[in-house]
């Protein structure tokens, strides 16, 4: 069975038993601050589970698109994916568990829909705890139903409870199915559910009777639900007999065209194996995430940073694989062949997507030049370590200021006999992390937290951005306020009305013109009096000191300031404004990025 036939047959299924079928939505979320990517199929559908009436009634029925960030490093084994679809039912305050669980068991098994023999399957149910009781109602139907006792395991909540990925919402017990691969199990504990590799999730029915708040309370819904989501790509993987969701012929095309690319056979060697499946999958990712009618660009923020590591990751396989120059755009048309039925999105927005990814590769590709550069550069010296030792801090220099991966560092270390201080690199890494975090959010207190070659460009962008504001919109415009991470800054300002395109457009390019002019940054110590007679901005309500220090950056601005800054402006990176938005009355916000 394909993942056309099956996605065909879901519907059918449900939509004989008084389902409607609803339009899946966009891969980005509207309005929703608590996450990325739309997870589950229940994400678009909140409102309805919490109480509001949806406009084609109580029983739906779709499929949709989803991505999932937390496995990312998990990707490549046999069955973890960034991007999936989901096929689900609902019951908005009709059916309930009996019903679902029946219906579930119906398509599950009857030969006329997937015919899945009863032997192979297995469910978990929910143990209970002080919030929830123990869910014997599920056990009692399942049983009922024909699946033996021994092949129902009760699980604690971290495996037996949905709700979205964001903590609060909508949230219940639920009852998960899963196909047996055979084989022995791993010990006397080994069940449905069981993490050993014998038993595959393919199924969750969730049953939606708490609004779990902010202030970590469940409350009973008024109106309880069911939520249900089937792994296309799993489902797939099982009906026909195979192991791993790379091996179904949702994959075949662009594997074949990989492993066409890289003249390798795919099954002859675990880490190569491993190579094209996250090739495989990241790209179908990209694709979607760019393809889709609210798609972001590759970015250093949010989902955009998630798009960029996506298509980095699978150049860096790409390589690792022996591809060389742009590879990409092939392929992605190869994934919008094989979905644009389902997803006619893909279809339309092609040209965005292929344009999108060569750009971004070429990037990249550009960025691992630099770093190689860079690296032969810091080479001489680390030869004359006696040890044959690279620190971990200059391998992490080249990965903050040129963002050279530290895969390739290692590579380019051991090619010249030398080890690279993983540690090392490590403990920056997560120091620089836990700052960006931090910072993230919102611990800027005022003063720079993070002296980061990237902080400190964005400071220097900062003053950059002020003084275009004042140009464009008028000598009012005062900064209210600043934050700054690795990643990318706000900054806020005295402005009555939202900018206009031409002036968002005149302010990026006065911005980039004094990066690319490469100016000096000088500092002096003086007065406050004297420096606002010498017109430098300092800002309204800040305290100073009595000698303070004024950073000019060229003959551009002259401000009052702390630092760091950068000695000169050239090599910043292409200032990006993101987004301009109201934040408060006569207050602009504008988000902004370094690329
Ligand atoms: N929302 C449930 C899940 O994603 C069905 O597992």
């Amino acid at each position: 069975m394909t993942a056309d036939e099956l996605r065909n047959k879901f519907i059918e299924f449900f939509t004989s038993r008084g389902h409607v079928q609803i339009q899946g939505k966009s891969l980005l979320p509207d309005n929703d601050p608590t996450v990325l990517f739309t997870t589950a199929g229940m994400h678009p559908l909140v409102p309805y589970l919490l109480g509001q009436e949806h406009p084609a009634g109580a029983r739906l029925v779709d499929y949709q698109k989803c991505v999932r960030t937390g496995d990312i490093d998990s990707v490549g084994d046999r069955s973890h994916l960034t991007f999936f679809e989901m096929l689900g039912n609902w019951s908005l305050g009709d059916y309930f568990k009996e019903g679902a669980l029946a219906m579930s068991f119906e398509f599950l098994t009857a030969p006329e829909w997937l015919g899945i023999p009863l032997e192979k399957l297995g469910v978990t149910v929910f143990e209970g705890d002080e919030n929830a009781p123990r869910d014997e109602e599920s056990a009692a139907i399942w049983k009922k139903l024909g699946i033996p006792s021994e092949r129902i395991a009760f699980r604690p909540k971290e495996d037996n409870w949905w709700g979205p990925a964001g903590a609060t919402g909508p949230c219940g017990p639920d009852s998960e199915m899963f196909y047996d691969f055979g084989g022995e199990p791993c010990g006397p504990d080994c069940g449905p559910g069981c993490s050993c590799g014998k038993w595959l999730e393919i199924w969750n029915d969730v049953f939606m009777q708490y609004n779990k708040t902010a202030d970590g309370t469940y409350e009973p819904l008024a109106r309880k639900c069911v939520d249900t989501g089937m792994g296309i790509e799993r489902t797939v993987t099982i009906l026909n007999g195979l192991r791993s969701v790379y091996d179904t012929e949702i994959f075949a095309g662009i594997r074949g065209a990989v492993e066409r690319a890289a003249a390798y056979v795919y099954g002859g060697d675990a880490e190569k194996d491993r190579s094209v499946r996250i090739i495989c999958d990241h790209l179908r990712a990209a694709v979607f995430i760019l393809g889709d009618p609210r798609a972001v660009s590759p970015s250093n923020v949010g989902a955009g940073y998630v798009l960029r590591r996506l298509i980095r990751r699978a150049v860096r396989h790409g390589r690792k694989l022996g591809m060389e120059g742009r590879v990409l755009p092939p392929l992605a048309e190869l994934v919008i062949e094989r979905f644009k039925g389902p997803y006619p999105e893909l279809e339309e927005n092609r040209l965005s997507i292929i344009d999108e990814l060569a750009r971004e590769e070429d990037k990249f590709l550009e960025t691992l030049k630099t770093g190689e550069r860079e690296f032969e550069k810091l080479l001489p010296q680390v030869l004359k370590n006696p040890q044959r030792v690279m620190s971990g801090r200059l391998a992490f220099r080249l990965f903050d200021t040129y963002g050279f991966p530290i895969e390739l560092t290692e590579e380019l270390a051991a090619e010249n006999g030398l080890r690279v201080n993983r540690d090392e690199f490590d403990e920056a890494f997560r120091k620089h992390q836990e700052l960006s975090r931090s910072q993230s959010a919102g611990a800027f207190k005022g003063g720079l937290v993070d002296q980061g070659e990237m902080a400190t460009r964005y400071h220097t962008a900062t003053h950059l951005l002020h003084q275009a504001l004042r140009l464009v919109l008028g000598d009012h415009v005062a900064q209210k306020g600043s934050n700054i991470t690795a990643e990318r800054m706000r900054f806020d300002f005295s402005h009555h009305s939202p900018m206009s395109a031409g002036e968002i457009e005149r302010v990026e390019a006065l911005v980039n013109e004094q990066i690319r002019r490469d100016l000096p940054i000088t500092v002096e110590v003086m007065s406050l009096e004297e420096a606002k007679e010498k017109g430098a901005i300092a800002l309204f309500g800040e305290k100073y000191e009595n000698q303070v220090k004024v950073y000019s950056v060229g003959d551009f601005s002259k401000e009052v300031c702390g630092g760091p800054h950068v000695t000169r402006t050239g090599g910043m990176g292409v200032f990006k404004i993101q987004k301009e938005q109201s934040s408060s009355a006569g207050v602009r916000r504008i988000r902004a990025v370094l690329e």
